[in-house]
């Protein structure tokens, strides 16, 4: 069948929107009609190299990264059900967990489905099971899909591992957003950084994945949640889901905590910038006290191996730093449980999309992260 898809040709280019041709499901596999597709920033990072895989990593893995489609926080219906698929049906409504979730790899059964086997050939971008290509171009070339899904095409195939089942009344183009940035959120604060009542807790960087942790740990019962970020309207927009506290740098907040905690500083410090990077660990670090824990989210380049901190520091004031993936949740049990927090109202998905585009007009979503206007941007697919 065809489709359309938003698709980058190499590092440094624009998405470009074309008509694709999508191959029928192979064993365990399903055909996904989508309702949209978050802009979340990681996708940002495949445009800027930041994820590139090395070419002997690809040779390795016999693909090439580009061309590829976009995309992975995103939700929709099952329209077709490849042989062997046992866990789904046509009409199921599913979100897509950006890392497949198998149910039954030594990580899976130890309750750390973000940490799934699968998970293993996620830059590769092929389907799981075989490693091969169900969307093509025009000519007939294989297309990657952006972390085994590519949510930025109309209509998707996907392995049965990477959908998660939902209930059928819950809205499918807010259920996309718990596909990523809101349990990776989420999960940073409850369980990566385990915000605990009354501490004090700095979240640096509120776009769609760091307004979650801000809304995660006034969840978990911080006492303080300063929210961190150079943008007014980010600022302004954290107190919406819990902030206690804003601040436009590190080093103001570094202050603010100061004065609020006596000098004892934070407990808890996480990190969700758009680019991660090696110098934000120093002040990250010394802006919680002892026995305090930094949570680095966001993602950095991956030849980046450049990072200064004090390791006396460390040792002496007991401090931790911990990276998070999928904010270290377990998706099978967490995206299910996020949207019943919503349909309660103790957790809020409407304010997060702030402005919603056409496919042909996700080079403007994008630019729009660039620039700061929004929490998160969406694509939206019309399917007649
Ligand atoms: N670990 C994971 O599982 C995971 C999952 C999804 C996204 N990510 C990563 O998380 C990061 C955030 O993603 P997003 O979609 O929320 O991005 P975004 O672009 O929507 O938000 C980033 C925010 O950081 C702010 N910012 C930039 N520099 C800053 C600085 N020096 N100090 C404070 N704030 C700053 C920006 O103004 C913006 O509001 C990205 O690196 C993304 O790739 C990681
Ligand atoms: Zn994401
Ligand atoms: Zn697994």
């Amino acid at each position: 069948m065809q489709t359309r898809a938003a698709i980058l040709d190499g590092v440094g280019q624009d998405w470009k929107v074309e008509t694709i041709s999508l191959d029928p499901p192979k064993a365990g596999e399903v055909v996904l009609e989508l309702v949209g597709s978050g802009l979340c920033h990681s996708d940002e990072h495949m445009v800027t190299g930041d994820m590139a895989l090395a070419p002997e990593v690809q040779e390795e893995l016999g693909i090439q990264q580009f061309p590829i489609i976009g995309g992975h926080e995103g939700a929709g219906r099952v329209v077709e059900v490849g042989p062997g698929v046992t866990t789904l049906e046509v009409g199921d409504h599913v979100v897509l967990g950006f890392i497949p979730s198998c149910g039954r790899c030594p990580s899976c059964a130890k309750g750390q489905q973000n940490l799934c086997d699968m998970g293993a050939v996620l830059l590769a971008g092929r389907q799981i099971t075989d490693m091969t290509s169900r969307h093509h171009r025009h000519d007939g070339s294989d297309l990657g899909i952006m972390c085994c899904i590519g949510t930025f095409s109309e209509v998707t195939v996907v392995n049965e591992a990477s959908c998660i089942k939902i209930e059928k009344d819950i809205p499918l183009d807010k259920a996309a957003l718990v596909g990523c940035g809101v349990t990776t959120g989420w999960g940073s604060a409850t369980y990566a950084a385990d915000v605990k009542s009354g501490e004090t807790v700095v979240i640096v960087g509120c776009g769609g994945v760091g307004m979650n942790a801000v809304q995660g740990a006034a969840m978990a019962g911080a006492a303080n949640v300063i929210a961190v970020d150079p943008v007014e309207f980010k600022r302004e927009q954290a107190q919406v889901f819990g902030a206690t506290h804003t601040a436009s740098s590190l080093e103001e907040a570094t202050a603010l905590v100061m004065d609020l905690t006596w000098g004892a500083m934070a407990e808890k410090c996480i990190i969700t910038v758009g680019e991660g990077r090696g110098h934000h660990i120093a002040p990250a670090m010394a802006i919680i006290g002892k026995g305090g824990r930094v949570v680095h989210t966001s993602v950095a380049d991956i030849n980046d191996t450049e990072v200064t901190m004090s390791l006396f520091d460390l040792t002496l004031m007991q401090k931790e730093l911990v990276g998070s993936i999928f904010g270290s949740a377990n998706p099978r049990r967490d995206i299910p449980r996020l949207l019943r927090m919503y349909q309660n109202g103790t957790l809020k998905l409407d304010e997060l999309v702030t402005n919603t585009y056409t496919l042909d007009d996700i080079n403007v979503g994008y630019q729009a992260m660039r620039d700061g206007e929004n929490i998160r941007g969406m694509v939206m697919y019309d399917h007649g």
